[in-house]
């Protein structure tokens, strides 16, 4: 029997579904029941009625499904996958902001830990983020951990003070100007789609910006043959599915998460058949970082 082939048989019968962001390995996306960014996989999250979810992404997307669906078993094919910017935040800071903004709100993106979630208003992803601010009635938003979208989302909202926090993505922090600008004198006619968690700079010389699902929509919708991506290097697999006969190039070197690489399939079946790598949350602390999550849900 393939690894495939035992992985099918375990899911059904421990009445599992897979969840695959789209940074994972192109295999591991192969076999996954729902492929998406982290707001679609975080909604599935929260309405499956699987009694097991295996989530292959990195430790706060296994630790969010688990805050949304208590009552669910959550496994994590690699319990070692962490996300570096999840950690890039101070409660203690989260605290001063408090005292010194009146009419502030903590706009968490999902990339971060329950620990930091606990003390905010509300969660965001990068597809959900610029909707959301906007519907707050605060004036004063402090946004954790990733600096370079909270810079995106205080330019397109200019209405609202933000205030920065220095977190930022590794993989996206390394796509650099001169790589972007050497990608379009290689091809000139390619339209240039990057991920909010890229710099400024960057996102100055993208033609759009949106979050890997907006990534992919864009070049479905899109007349242009070519496109320079401007994010990690796992969307290649669904672009090139969704879009047939069009191009895609990366940025020299190629981003590469390499906690969301390290999944496998063996990995899946092990979990799949030993129950290892379940993730478990003390009670108070998910109440607290529901409520945010729960919001985002609601106003996104
Ligand atoms: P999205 O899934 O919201 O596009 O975010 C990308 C990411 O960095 C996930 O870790
Ligand atoms: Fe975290 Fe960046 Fe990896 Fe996404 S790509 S999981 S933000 S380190």
């Amino acid at each position: 029997m393939t690894v495939k082939d035992e992985i099918e048989q375990l899911k059904k019968e421990k009445n599992a579904i897979i969840l695959a962001h789209y940074y994972v390995r192109p295999e591991v996306q192969e076999i996954a029941d729902y492929i998406g960014d982290s707001f679609y996989l975080s909604k599935i999250a929260a309405k499956s009625d699987a009694e097991t979810i295996v989530f292959c992404g990195v430790y706060f997307m296994g630790e969010s499904a688990k805050i949304l669906s208590p009552e669910k078993r959550v496994l994590l094919p690699d319990i070692t996958a962490d996300c570096a910017m999840a950690h890039m935040a101070d409660p203690e800071r989260i605290r001063q902001m408090r005292e010194t903004y009146e009419d502030l709100a903590v706009v968490c993106y999902i990339n971060s830990t329950a620990e930091l979630k606990r003390y905010a208003d509300v969660c965001v992803t990068s597809a959900n983020a610029l909707g959301i601010i906007r519907k707050l009635p605060n004036r004063n938003i402090y946004f954790i951990p990733d600096q370079n979208l909270a810079h995106f989302a205080a330019d397109q909202i200019p209405e609202k003070n933000f205030i920065f926090n220095e977190g930022y993505c590794p993989v996206h922090q390394q796509i650099r100007t001169e790589q972007v600008r050497k990608a379009k004198a290689d091809h000139p006619g390619a339209l240039v789609l990057a991920h909010p968690e890229c710099s400024a700079e960057v996102l100055e010389l993208a033609d759009d910006t949106g979050s890997t699902s907006g990534i992919i929509d864009d070049a479905v919708k899109s007349s242009h043959k070519e496109f320079i991506i401007c994010t990690e290097n796992g969307v290649r697999a669904a672009l090139e599915k969704n879009c047939p006969g069009k191009q895609f190039y990366f940025t020299e070197p190629e981003p590469t998460c390499v906690d969301m690489k390290r999944i496998t399939l063996d990995q899946i079946a092990h979990v799949l058949k030993t129950g290892e790598n379940e993730v478990f949350l003390d009670d108070t602390l998910r109440q607290e970082a529901e409520k945010p999550l729960e919001k985002m849900l609601q106003l996104g």
